[in-house]
């Protein structure tokens, strides 16, 4: 059992392959955590000190003993006004406005199979996985909050989630609530977080977690380009391949908030849940509220072991659909061929050339449906310009699958022009608040997904527009932050919350009804790249840069927590339409073969040399596709840091490597880089299948491979390997 209780000490103790996780529920009834990490054996409560602190109050029931108090004991879910003043994971407003919610042990359950939640995306997993459920009890108020524990013993994976029930009689507001509290009592940590912008998303930051809260997190409605919903927590020695870290990764899509403090006494506490502001979620009698699921893993190997932790979780435990495990079609797509400005013709020709290139499918962006000619009208009108294709959509998609290119289509349900019949009709469709002018942002405004008609509106209008023909391909855009926050009928408090449960109901009606559509995600690029995303679109727009270059970190911050398999990735026209900068064809297609592969460029505009080169890169990209898509990836330097970027994918079974390096500089009489490749067996040989060179997998891995000297400004190596026979060597 990977969950066991002893009953005597009302000890939990989770066990997964190689970590423990220990909580108590103490003689008072608190909850208190023992621990997290590398895996233990036996009971940790000789952890927890007891000692008379001035200013750190006592529990009434703890009687005359002073040295008890919650203000520095390790807490499972600390809650706010019971005497513990570091951050609380819950504020709860009773309905005499006192703010306290005293938390403690009721019941328990453990239970075979996975939990998984109503309306809001989880992992999933089989009869392998198990559930620890702890009830705790306000008994005054009656509130019960549910501790939902999911264990992958095999993935050393740990979830929590947490439902909130009103138990009482009077209505309570919560106003905070985390899914994940990790309270640690001795360690000094660094907080690895992922920032970024629109078009340079997830870009490493390490900082040391100090007195003081360190807070991150969104107050967009999505999980936003400005801070990605997963975080690090890790020992200060750790390094990409030795140490201890934590892993605390948000499957949720929309405001999220996480804080990380060190406390008076030197004790470290993290949490991870829902932003607070815009969020007063109000709770009749018998109502209840999910918290949004975090995915915990330990790593006592580095950040690349964390990291192989989260991909295949992911992988194999979020993403879904008929999808999952398929090798993902090679498309083009149209936005950086022709943006606005194109006909059917345009599309036809596009995918003839596809056809030509060895391409799978042809992708139709924005601009094909209502008034949309440029990004200021439009959107929420969902039916065909067929005068600006010049046929129907049907009859263009037949002449595409004619071609032998599958279709695809851009869409933005979530989104509203006010130069729009819709808009023109419903006015209160779009959130905003009644007296004020709206904020604007593309010149669009946000519909109110937190109502059901509004959804149900614009679901017709896309399924209509999906059974115009074969649509094999949908790419899901959402391309403004949420303001203004107000709802003609939601509460708005709620709106936040309802709005990202909305979006999750659409999409998940989405995949019911077409489930052989492949969906990609996408919010101007990366600005809604998270787990809970990947429950209904297995493959996300990594970012709207597809500079090589700036890719480069794009990907490596993404890589963290998630798989090849997740990001989309396309090569694009010289100069960069975001940078202007100008890399090698080779160069850009090695960065986007670091994920799900495509072209976003005018196809018709290359000329014959370059033709014969992309279609050496589709050939070869499908070769390596399940390499790339199902492989361990390994980061093997830090292009912040290093003149090199380099990564790897080896084979499950460690018998094919495909290795890529690209030069970030280049200077005068250049010393020579070397490059260590990881994951390979030491005892075995590999051949380089192009060069023949064959070596140990330990020379490979120890010695490294010393990238040529080469005059050429962001130059590209890709290296295959496959293990050979050991003889002659
Ligand atoms: C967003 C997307 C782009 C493209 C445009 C279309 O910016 O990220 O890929 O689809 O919208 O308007």
């Amino acid at each position: 059992m990977a969950i066991n209780f002893q009953e005597e000490k009302r000890i939990f103790t989770i066990q997964t392959t190689h970590s423990t996780y220990q909580m108590m529920a103490d003689k008072h009834g608190f909850l208190l955590h023992l621990y997290y990490g590398k895996r233990v054996e036996g009971e940790l409560d000789y952890l927890l000190t007891h000692y008379d602190r001035g200013f750190s109050g006592n529990p009434y029931d703890a009687g005359e003993d002073r040295t008890y108090s919650m203000d520095t004991l390790p807490q499972e879910y600390p809650s706010l006004g019971n005497g513990d003043y570091r951050n609380a994971a819950l504020v709860i407003c009773n309905h005499d406005g006192s703010r306290s919610c005293d938390l403690r042990y009721k019941s328990h359950r453990i239970e075979k199979g996975k939990y998984g939640l109503k309306g809001l995306p989880a992992v999933y997993a089989g009869e392998e996985a198990q559930t620890l459920e702890i009830v705790l009890e306000d008994s005054v108020t009656k509130v019960q909050v549910v501790l939902l524990y999911g264990v992958l013993p095999e993935e050393d994976i740990i979830t929590r989630s947490v439902k909130i029930i009103n138990q009482g009689e009077h209505k309570i507001v919560v106003e905070k609530a985390a899914s994940a509290c990790l309270d640690f009592v001795n360690g000094n940590y660094d907080l690895l977080s992922f920032y970024g912008r629109h078009a340079m998303e997830r870009n490493l930051q390490r900082t040391s977690i100090g007195h003081g809260t360190q807070v991150l997190g969104s107050r967009r409605g999505t999980s936003s380009h400005q801070y990605n919903p997963a975080v690090i927590v890790a020992e200060k020695d750790t390094t990409e391949d030795a140490g201890s870290c934590y892993g605390m990764v948000f499957v949720y899509s929309g405001n999220f908030q996480f804080e990380a403090e060190q406390d008076q006494f030197n004790q470290t506490r993290a949490l991870m849940g829902l932003q607070r502001e815009y969020f007063s979620y109000p709770l009749e009698q018998k109502e209840e509220l999910i918290v949004p699921e975090t995915i915990l893993a330990y790593s006592g190997e580095g950040l690349g072991h964390l990291s192989h932790l989260y991909h295949r979780c992911i992988r194999e435990h979020v993403c879904r659909g008929a999808y999952k495990n398929q090798i993902r079609p090679i498309l083009v797509n149209s936005w950086e061929a022709s943006y606005f400005d194109f006909t059917g013709e345009t599309i036809c020709k596009l995918a003839r050339d596809a056809a030509e290139l060895g391409m799978d499918m042809v992708v139709m962006d924005d601009g094909w449906f209502g008034k949309r000619d440029d990004d200021n009208s439009g959107l929420g009108d969902w039916y065909v310009n067929e005068r600006k294709l010049g046929c129907t959509l049907g009859e263009m998609i037949e002449k595409i699958n004619a071609a032998g290119v599958k279709f695809g289509i851009w869409i933005e349900p979530e989104m509203v022009s006010e130069d729009s019949d819709l808009y023109r009709a419903h006015p209160d469709w779009a959130i905003k608040i009644p007296g004020r002018k709206p904020n604007r942002s593309r010149n669009q405004l946000v519909l109110d997904f937190s109502r059901e008609e509004v959804r149900e509106h614009i679901f017709e209008q896309i399924c209509k527009i999906l059974e115009q023909g074969n649509i094999e391909y949908v790419k899901w855009d959402m391309n403004r932050s949420l303001s203004d926050i107000y709802s003609a009928t939601t509460d708005c408090g709620k709106v936040m919350y309802d709005y990202v449960l909305g979006l999750y109901d659409f999409l998940e009606k989405l995949n019911q009804r077409y489930p052989q559509i492949l969906i990609e995600g996408c919010s101007g690029g990366g600005g809604r790249f998270d787990a809970g995303m990947m429950y209904y679109t297995p493959q996300i727009w990594c970012s709207d840069n597809t500079d090589a270059m700036d890719r480069i970190r794009i990907q490596y911050g993404t890589s963290f927590f998630y798989p090849a398999s997740t990001v989309g990735s396309h090569v694009s026209a010289v100069p960069n339409h975001q940078t202007g900068r100008k890399t090698a064809l080779f160069t850009r297609g090695t960065v986007a073969m670091a994920g799900t592969f495509g072209y976003e460029l005018d196809l018709g505009k290359l000329s014959r040399e370059e033709k014969e080169e992309i279609k050496l890169q589709i050939q070869e990209y499908k070769k390596n596709a399940e390499l790339i898509q199902k492989g361990t990836y390994y980061r093997l330097s830090n292009p912040y840091q290093e003149e090199q970027a380099a990564w790897m994918f080896v084979s499950e079974n460690q018998e094919q490597a495909l290795i890529s390096v690209v030069m970030q500089e280049i200077h005068g009489n250049m010393p020579v880089t070397y490059v260590k490749l990881k994951g390979l067996k030491p005892d075995a040989v590999y051949e380089n299948v192009e060069s023949k060179e064959k070596r140990f997998g330990s020379a490979w891995m120890n010695a490294g491979i010393p990238i040529p000297v080469e005059m050429e400004e962001y130059r590209a190596y890709r290296i295959e390997l496959q293990e050979c026979r050991r003889e002659n060597i």
